[in-house]
């Protein structure tokens, strides 16, 4: 089963309006070598709109970082899925460790989030992965498993092959110490296994697992060339143009 490579730059809390537009110009303009490798690009909410309208007509889909579980209403401060839609969205990042760190972000908020972004035809990008400590005690598949479960709990299997997961182990978050090849595939192979069994081996084998974790050019096409590596999800990487063309091309 050939999977299409999908490249996300999540661009966190970074870029103001002038500096967003010009960065996703740049990223648009490269991105149009490389039509094979799907793209998306998630700047902070604000900019989502200015984004949009950059990227329209290209081959770069537009994402968010979260949004909020209900329809319209008494929501201070949040947003949900019909406005990221309204506002040319196609993506929507959910239960990234940050959020589930600093937040205390739940497995049962990520699967309402995503029951949501199904609902508003989003494409989800539903975030798991173990910090160090996790890791160091041989815990990294026990937490992997339980937040697969617990963040894909009630999806509906005819809508499980179009959510992409990534696979992001904290420890690996910004800090510029990115899982060996070996390591992420053996967990990539570890999710797709699990995923064979809450769904079928069909829908897991088209399932895309992105990695996410200090991926760099230099690292992008060794972790893009293992077998259960299905793209990538960058931080600060994406955050340069250049850097973010050259991981796009390793795609
Ligand atoms: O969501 C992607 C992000 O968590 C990875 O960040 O800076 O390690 O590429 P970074």
């Amino acid at each position: 089963m050939t999977r299409r490579t999908i490249i996300a730059g999540n661009w966190k809390m970074n870029t103001r309006a002038d500096g967003a537009a010009e960065l996703a110009k740049a990223v648009a303009d490269a991105a149009g070598q490389t039509p094979a490798v799907e793209v998306a690009v998630c700047p902070p909410s604000v900019y989502l709109s200015r984004v949009g309208e950059v990227l329209a007509g290209s081959n770069v889909g537009l994402g968010a970082q979260n949004l909020y579980a209900a329809e319209d209403g008494a929501y201070t401060g949040e947003v949900n899925a019909a406005m990221l839609s309204d506002v040319g969205c196609r993506y929507v990042i959910l239960g990234h460790s940050e959020r589930r760190a600093l937040l205390g972000e739940t497995d049962q908020q990520v699967s309402e989030k995503l029951a949501a972004a199904l609902a508003g035809n989003l494409v989800p990008i539903v975030c798991v992965g173990e910090t160090l400590e996790d890791r160091e005690a041989n815990r990294t598949e026990a937490v992997v498993e339980t937040q697969i479960r617990g963040s894909l709990a009630g999806l509906d299997e005819t809508r499980a092959a179009g959510v992409v997961v990534a696979y992001e182990p904290v420890w690996a978050i910004g800090t510029g110490k990115t899982a060996t090849p070996e390591q992420a595939e053996e967990v990539h192979a570890f999710i797709r296994k699990l995923l064979a069994e809450l769904f079928t081996a069909e829908i897991a084998d088209q399932i895309r697992i992105q990695y996410g974790g200090s991926v760099k050019p230099g690292n992008a096409n060794e972790l893009l060339g293992q077998p259960n590596i299905d793209g990538a999800l960058v931080g600060g990487a994406s955050l340069k143009a250049d850097d973010f063309q050259a991981i796009i091309k390793a795609g």
